[in-house]
């Protein structure tokens, strides 16, 4: 079992960000991404839609052995994720917007939070930003139509720039010093909010910690992979599977093999 991968899913590529930080802490571990390209974004979905794809990832990521299962996606960990818990008898690991860090750190009384639709109206959401965030200002935005931008690889684009004023301008108008990116795809858009936001403005994404619970939970369950020769990753998409690899930097050091299923 300990030498089985690590499986995670996400509605598309967003995940790779947590990917990538979990193959960096844990470079002798296997893992198996699934990208739910195809039904991108989840979003704008209902619950049960996005529970009814949840447990059709998770359902795959069994049948390919995996030892636990990382939700990379934060709109089907706020909507889904009790329910896998309940469910199957296999570790989850999930991502929730880490509004905690930002309340607890801000000096300005004042947040921001970039996320999905399906994310800001979730009940693990708004229970999390009532315990932590109640006494700060919180500045909530959808993000709607990046997560489509980012699917079809147009990161870079007029578009994109005009969503991303939109919706950051508010944020400066509030004067915020944290800005929480609730959804494993906006990381890739780092480079462009930095440019856009005050320079006194943390940004928060939730990659590092993920990957540090995950090297947790592997360690308290002991399974750690003892086969540590030939380590391999493999990266499914059921759309296109050409676009993960561009998002993935090229790493002589890994073997990655990218399948469309
Ligand atoms: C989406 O598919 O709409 C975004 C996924 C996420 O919340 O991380």
């Amino acid at each position: 079992m300990s030498n089985s991968p690590i499986g995670l899913f996400d509605s598309g590529i967003g995940g790779l960000t947590i990917w990538k930080e979990v193959v960096n802490l844990l470079p002798y571990e296997n893992t198996i991404y699934l990208a739910d390209s195809k039904n991108a974004p989840y979003g704008e979905k209902s619950k049960e839609d996005i529970l009814a794809l949840s447990i059709k990832n998770t359902e795959y990521l069994i049948k390919q052995g995996c030892k636990l299962i990382v939700v990379a996606c934060n709109t089907a960990t706020t909507n889904a994720i009790d329910y896998l818990r309940a469910n199957y008898n296999i570790p989850f690991i999930g991502i929730e917007p880490a509004i905690k860090p930002a309340a607890l750190q801000t000096k300005n009384q004042s947040v921001g939070i970039l996320a999905t639709k399906g994310t800001l109206s979730s009940h693990l959401f708004s229970t999390t930003s009532s315990i932590y965030a109640s006494n700060i200002n919180v500045t909530e935005q959808i993000g709607e139509g990046i997560v489509d931008l980012i699917e079809q690889g147009k990161l870079h684009s007029e578009e994109m720039t005009l969503l991303l004023n939109k919706y950051i301008q508010p944020m400066i108008d509030a004067n915020i010093d944290y800005l929480v990116l609730g959804c494993t795809h906006y990381p890739y858009l780092i480079p462009q909010l930095q440019q856009l936001l005050p320079d006194n403005v943390t940004i928060i994404d939730s990659g590092k910690a993920i990957a540090k619970q995950t090297k947790k939970i592997i360690s308290e369950l002991a399974l750690f992979n003892t086969n540590t020769t030939n380590i391999h990753h493999r990266l499914h998409s059921n759309l296109n599977a050409q676009l993960m690899e561009t998002f993935v930097a090229p790493n002589s050091h890994i073997k990655i093999e990218f399948a469309d299923f």
